[in-house]
């Protein structure tokens, strides 16, 4: 029999937490649970802590004391305890599950101890790329992606090398705003763009689907994971979410991975590689005569500017795609708080990164002080918009007495 592998799960009360705890209880035999964590939300964190047992159950989001909870074993709170869950007794493998720049430091300390990291926190590869890549060339650990185009990368390049590669296309699948004209898009409210045709998923990542920010962050991932140049990696609107990438290699062959827009493919994928291991829920994934036709379109780039923005900010380096993510991050959430509107949203990222150059970074507390200081300017591009949006200016005054 297997030795079961120790999975430390960071971000267990998220969406891809949940899909990464319903592979790992269809899997007993091959994985335990040797940590969990959640931000903020206890009651949540409880309920699994009391199911899987972990060696420890880790609340970053708070200190001091724990409310009431139920489960009798090994608690800790506060903004360290990630690591506690990383270095808990027998984690081989941590699954990354973090929402934004709150993922960065886990993954270089998951790195760095040489652990098998499953990553789905694709911030930390736009804001540390090249710290997270060296962090595990020095840890000797392994870097899985569980984005689902990059684990489709991952699965079609296969370990072939980097000079046959020719050209990676990444699907989208052109969120909810994919027919809608562009002077609609104005009015898209947070409930609209949390309608995702076909994934299921976290706020956050819901909003970057719509915004095609995510598209953006992905292209940067696609380059830092698998030592790309930017022009080789490309992408496609596919509406129906059953390609989850190609790859072209230098003799003209072009693979594809495909599957259900079910996260736990992606997600095993990453825990058990090399191996490809059964599962029932998972399996079969395509069936050529009922998910087909394979449908294929180009980008609207002039109703999404947060893609080229992001594509540039990445292509560009250095702060500016820390400052592209920072900015988006606030903008999402003042976009879902009502504070702005969607292409507000936009404008606002946008503006910031204007603020911005390619100025080098080299370490963590350089990248914090870009993503602080994008976060503040962002801020104050929000309060301007709320102005503008509460005193427009005469020009367009809808009396049109100027
Ligand atoms: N969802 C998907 O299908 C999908 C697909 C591909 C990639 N991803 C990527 O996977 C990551 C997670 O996405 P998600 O959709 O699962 O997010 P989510 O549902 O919002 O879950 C985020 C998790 O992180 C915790 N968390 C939130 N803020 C935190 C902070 N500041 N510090 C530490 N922990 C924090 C949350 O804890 P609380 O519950 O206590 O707040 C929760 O457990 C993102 O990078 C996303 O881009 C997601």
């Amino acid at each position: 029999m297997t030795k079961r592998q120790g999975v430390a799960v960071l971000g267990a009360t998220g969406s891809i937490g949940a899909s990464t705890l319903n592979v790992l209880r269809r899997h007993p035999d091959r994985f335990r649970v040797t940590a969990l964590t959640a931000h903020s939300n206890v009651e949540a964190l409880d309920e699994l802590a009391l199911e899987f047992d972990p060696a420890v159950a880790c609340v970053t989001g708070l200190e001091g004391d724990l409310p009431d909870v139920r489960w009798e074993g090994d608690w800790r709170v506060g903004p360290d305890t990630g690591f506690d869950a990383i270095e808990a007794d027998g984690t081989q493998i941590v699954l990354n599950a973090l929402v934004g720049i709150a993922g960065l430091e886990p993954t270089l300390r998951s790195l760095e101890l040489g652990k098998r990291l499953a990553l789905a926190n694709k911030e930390s590869l736009v804001t540390g790329g090249s710290l997270v890549m060296s962090a595990l060339e020095r840890g000797g650990g392994e870097l899985l992606p569980v984005d689902s185009e990059h684990s489709a990368v991952h699965q079609c390049i296969a370990g072939r090398p980097r000079h046959e590669i020719a050209q990676v296309t990444l699907t989208a699948s052109g969120g909810p705003f994919r027919e809608w004209p562009r002077d609609r898009l104005a009015e898209a409210r947070p409930e609209d763009a949390l309608a995702h045709p076909t994934w299921d998923m976290g706020a956050k990542i819901t909003i970057d689907s719509a915004t095609l920010a995510n598209k953006a962050l992905e292209v940067i991932e696609a380059y830092v994971l698998f030592g790309l140049d930017p022009d080789q990696v490309g992408v496609v609107i596919h509406p129906t979410s059953i390609v989850h990438s190609l790859v072209e290699f230098r003799d003209g062959s072009c693979l594809a991975q495909l599957g259900r827009p079910t996260m736990e493919i992606p997600i095993l994928y990453a825990l058990g590689f090399p191996e490809r291991i059964g599962d029932q829920r998972t399996a079969p994934g395509f069936d050529a005569l009922r998910d087909g036709p394979l449908e294929f379109e180009a980008l609207r780039t002039d109703a999404f500017p947060l893609f080229e923005a992001g594509v540039e900010a990445g292509t560009r380096g250095g702060e500016l795609p820390i400052a592209f993510n920072a900015a988006n991050e606030v903008a999402v959430a003042a976009f879902l708080q009502h504070r702005i509107g969607f292409m507000e949203l936009a404008e606002v990222v946008i503006s910031t990164l204007r603020q911005f150059d390619a100025a080098p970074v080299g370490s963590t507390e350089q990248i914090w002080q870009a993503d602080g200081r994008a976060r503040a300017l962002t801020e104050q591009a929000i309060q301007a918009v709320r102005l503008r949006d509460t005193n427009p200016p005469a020009e367009i005054s809808i009396f049109g007495e100027n």
